[in-house]
């Protein structure tokens, strides 16, 4: 299982919207995803519908030490894609978590609990320094942050989020190295030029600082990403072609370049991911569907790659059918 927190000091920079995303991405690819909200205000746990709601969530994880797996994770409606709830509604957590021994690695300590269950937990933060924050990172084999192409949100990033690592630098003496940290610009505006030169002025002061990497995908401002999480889904599943006259991609390629470039040993698999809804049916079978077409169910578990592969195919006849029935 690979761990990563998705953090940032500033606030509203994407890190839900990123979450949910990836989280969603990684999951439609057959993969088995752990999302973790962390953040007192519980956004990520209200994006997805949940198709089972777990009693419990972070607090009984984190104040309790709860393991139990069924007492802790809900399952939202996207299958694959799992979620602790942020249910720490009067935010003890920090002023408990600061006060024990334990606190900042009591996150770390729980993780044996999850890693047979998931290939990946995608932490979502609270966008301010706090012990919540630092335990998530001291949990993680990478740290990701968004960063808006602003000088002030470029500022803040080292102020605050660059500090962060620096800090918990000492716990290498309990041989916990800090995690590298990759920079993800979101929200580009396709015509701002200012916008362009923060970029490629993040990318220089970055270069040589060990431990921190621009990645090279960037995320363009567009609403898919605001109509997506009003609809509840992963926004690879509403764009999914680029729309005529726009430059910036389609969210979908998007979503597969920025998953391709942080976890390439599942290239493969995101490859194969089309936007279109994958439901796992009671018989373990996979159900494609799309509206106009007659659905496909392949026999496959997830983890096939010939039988997905085999699928698509079958979808994309199901498209070439039916574009000629259209124009027939
Ligand atoms: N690439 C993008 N294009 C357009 N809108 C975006 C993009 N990324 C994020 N947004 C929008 O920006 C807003 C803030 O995003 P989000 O909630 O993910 O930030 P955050 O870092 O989690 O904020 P907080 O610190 O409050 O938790 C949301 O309305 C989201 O839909
Ligand atoms: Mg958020």
């Amino acid at each position: 299982m690979q761990v990563v927190s998705i953090i940032s000091t500033k606030g509203g920079v994407g890190k839900t919207t990123t979450a949910a995303n990836l989280g969603g991405f990684i999951a439609d690819a057959g993969l088995r995803v752990l999302l973790l909200d962390l953040d007192v205000q519980p956004t990520l746990s209200s994006y997805f519908m949940l198709s089972v709601r777990a009693p419990g969530g972070i607090y009984e994880m984190l104040a309790f030490n709860e393991r139990r797996i069924e007492q802790l994770v809900s399952r939202t409606a996207i299958v694959g894609l799992d979620l602790v709830l942020s249910n720490d509604d009067r935010g003890e957590l920090s002023t408990l978590l600061l006060h024990a021994p334990d606190g900042r690695l009591r996150l770390r300590h729980l993780l044996p609990t999850f890693r047979t269950h998931y290939d990946l937990l995608l932490i979502d933060t609270q966008g301010a320094r706090s012990v919540l924050l630092e335990m998530a990172v001291l949990a993680s084999d990478l740290a990701l942050s968004p960063v808006t192409p602003e000088i002030l949100a470029a500022r803040e990033l080292r102020r605050g989020t660059l500090q962060l690592i620096e800090d918990i630098a000492p716990y290498r003496h309990l041989g916990i190295e800090p995690p590298p940290l990759r920079l993800l610009i979101n929200r580009v505006h396709p015509v701002s030029s200012n916008a362009r030169m923060v970029q490629q002025a993040l990318r220089q002061v970055f270069q040589e600082q060990a431990g921190v990497q621009v990645l090279d995908t960037d995320v363009p401002a567009i609403e898919a990403y605001p109509r997506a999480a009003t609809r509840g889904l992963p926004v690879h599943r509403v764009e999914y072609r680029q729309p005529a006259g726009r430059t910036a991609p389609a969210a979908l390629e998007t979503m597969r370049t920025l998953a391709g470039e942080l976890f390439p040993a599942w290239r493969e698999r995101f490859a194969l991911v089309t936007g279109r809804p994958v439901v796992r049916t009671s018989g373990g079978h996979l159900k494609f569907t799309k509206p106009g077409c007659t659905s496909i169910y392949t026999s496959a578990t997830a983890s096939d790659h010939r039988a997905d592969r085999n699928a698509r195919a079958q979808l994309r006849r199901a498209d070439r059918q039916a574009q000629e029935i259209g124009h027939g």
